[in-house]
């Protein structure tokens, strides 16, 4: 009984942020199931398995929109591994108040077996495997044959992997990570991001030839007690 209620103050207590599992009939999580739709929309010819969203800079969003994505895609009755390759500023262990002892640098660098490092959720279907330990060396990690070859086996054992990641156009770490997935969603934050940034990651992202799935506008103001999130697409 104790358990049970601890369990629900913590899923409760991520509320804010992960608002498709705190609030899945809200017009946000509305928004990001939409997200969802489209995306799955652009998997028609290529599966898109292998997800990674990004942006420019730090504090845009990457980390909300890639947990509440992964939420919904769970919702959806999809088995969903959301991995936090963010090596240099980890935040989902945080997020889905999990132990960070150990993580993808701890599995890469061959100190742990990656079924050792996985986590369940408080959210069905979704398992996170967190950073692991602050590595010196995150770039190298995020672009090494084992990393690649992690990437191949947990599809293995999952229908879709969640990569959350660096800003773009500060660590070199996005770029390399885009190199192994199906696909990027671009958060822009509004009135905060500017154009010319907004166009240099994707150029970034196009000179590697990253397949962009679409760009998500967060926290567009339109009602001031609400935050929204918008994504240049078809309509759910
Ligand atoms: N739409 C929004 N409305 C209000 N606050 C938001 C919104 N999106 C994100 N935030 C807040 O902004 C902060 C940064 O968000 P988040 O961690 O998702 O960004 P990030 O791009 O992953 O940052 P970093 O580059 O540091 O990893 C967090 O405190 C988050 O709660
Ligand atoms: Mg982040």
């Amino acid at each position: 009984m104790l358990r049970r209620n601890k369990r629900r103050s913590r899923s409760a207590g991520s509320g804010n942020r992960l608002i498709t599992h705190a609030n899945p009939t809200s017009p946000i999580s509305k928004a990001y199931r939409t997200l969802r739709t489209n995306i799955q929309f652009t998997s028609i010819d290529n599966q898109n398995r292998v997800i990674m969203v990004t942006s420019s800079q730090a504090g845009d969003g990457k980390t909300t929109t890639i947990s509440n994505l992964a939420v919904a895609y769970a919702q959806d009755g999809k088995k969903v591994l959301l991995i936090d390759c963010d090596l240099r500023k980890p935040s989902l262990h945080h997020l889905f108040h999990l132990s960070n002892r150990v993580g993808v640098s701890s599995v890469v660098s061959g100190q742990k077996e990656w079924n050792e490092a996985i986590h369940p959720t408080f959210v069905d279907r979704l398992s996170v495997l967190t950073s692991g330990p602050i590595p010196p060396n995150p770039s190298e990690i995020a672009g090494s044959n084992k990393m690649r070859d992690l990437i191949k086996e947990l599809l293995n054992h999952f229908d879709y992997l969640f990569i959350d990641t660096p800003p773009l156009l500060v660590v070199p770490d996005g770029i390399i990570i885009s190199s192994y997935c199906d696909g990027v969603v671009l958060v822009v934050r509004a009135e905060k991001t500017k154009q010319q940034t907004a166009l240099k990651a994707k150029n970034s992202l196009d000179y590697v030839k990253s397949k962009i799935l679409g760009v998500v506008i967060n926290d567009k103001k339109r009602d001031p007690n609400n935050y929204y999130y918008e994504y240049y697409g078809a309509e759910e």
